[in-house]
């Protein structure tokens, strides 16, 4: 795969050798010396259109981990408040010898045209409600490490499906490992494509708890909110918040994810957030792992 755009592009094939080469890494950086020198030839940009926490020191720390040369670039206080270009900027960045770009952007599908018109390897960190493939790549990544396997787990992704690009990245990827998929949430977020991916719909949280082997609870993303009249953040709340009492009332534990950021007391509560219940921070460590897995995977191609 030249580039990393979408899981959407991917085989299973794909996923079982990021996952393999993760395992590696994250046994490399629970070493007290946590860095190999594999990609010392290799310069990687980091290009950050939208705000990010996670992704964008994940990315940077898996790429300083496997020795390679790193350059940061964020929208804001860059020449693009100038007016240039998408193209103009990336080739402006390529010209200084970089080889692989990483890119969050708020626009959907601007990582593919950018692979149209520029020559270099991309990484999708995130393209408006479109994917997010590193992120769904590492909620696999800590299922099969917390519950064995993926394949045959009962997984719901709950609350705004809509404008996420976590929920449809996710989907792919746990339909290639041969996971079953209900998404839960109100019909307002919820886009009506969604069955049309194997996916299955259920409007009432308890029930699709009570279905559930693991739940990944979804922050409603009121910056690509168009929504006037429902739900508000309290029937949000009440209707599809969990806390530790629905938990503690289903007849099975499931485990809680969440990709982050958390706005705590909305989808949940920091009784569930903070529980052994939760693998939250599982999978942000995991993240690493799977980013050098992604970047050396890409970087041995230009080797070759
Ligand atoms: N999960 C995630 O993408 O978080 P950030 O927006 O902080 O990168």
């Amino acid at each position: 795969v030249p580039n990393l755009l979408g899981i959407k592009h991917l085989v299973k094939e794909d996923i079982d050798l990021i996952f393999e080469t993760a395992d590696h890494f994250k046994e490399v950086i629970n070493r007290p010396i946590k860095k190999v020198p594999s990609l010392r030839d290799i310069t990687i940009a980091n290009l950050f259109f939208e705000n990010s926490t996670r992704t964008k020191l994940s990315f940077e720390l898996a790429e300083k981990r496997l020795s390679a040369d790193v350059i940061n670039f964020s929208a804001s206080g860059s020449s693009v408040k100038k007016g240039e270009t998408l193209i103009d900027t990336v080739n402006n960045i390529l010209s200084m010898k970089v080889d692989i770009v990483v890119m969050r952007h708020p626009d959907v599908g601007a990582h593919e045209f950018l692979a149209r018109h520029v020559n270099t390897r991309i990484i999708n960190a995130g393209d408006g409600t479109h994917e997010h493939p590193t992120q769904a790549l590492l909620d696999s990544f800590s299922i099969r490490e917390h519950l064995g396997d993926v394949a045959g787990k009962k997984v719901v992704i709950v609350g705004d499906i809509l404008h996420s690009r976590v929920a449809l990245s996710n989907i792919y990827a746990l339909k290639l490992q041969g996971a079953e998929v209900k998404v839960c949430g109100p019909v307002t977020l919820i886009p009506k494509y969604i069955e049309s991916l194997g996916v299955g719909v259920e409007t009432d949280l308890r029930k699709a708890l009570e279905w559930a082997d693991v739940a990944n609870m979804l922050r409603v993303q009121n910056e690509r909110m168009d929504i006037k009249y429902f739900p508000s953040t309290r029937e949000y709340t009440q209707l599809y918040g969990v806390d530790k009492k629905l938990l503690n009332s289903l007849d099975s534990e499931i485990t809680i994810m969440h990709p982050g950021p958390i706005n705590r007391g909305v989808e949940i509560t920091s009784d569930v957030a903070d529980s052994d219940q939760a693998i939250i921070l599982n999978q942000v460590e995991n993240g690493v792992a799977i980013r050098m897995a992604c970047i050396y995977l890409l970087a041995s191609q230009i080797k070759q």
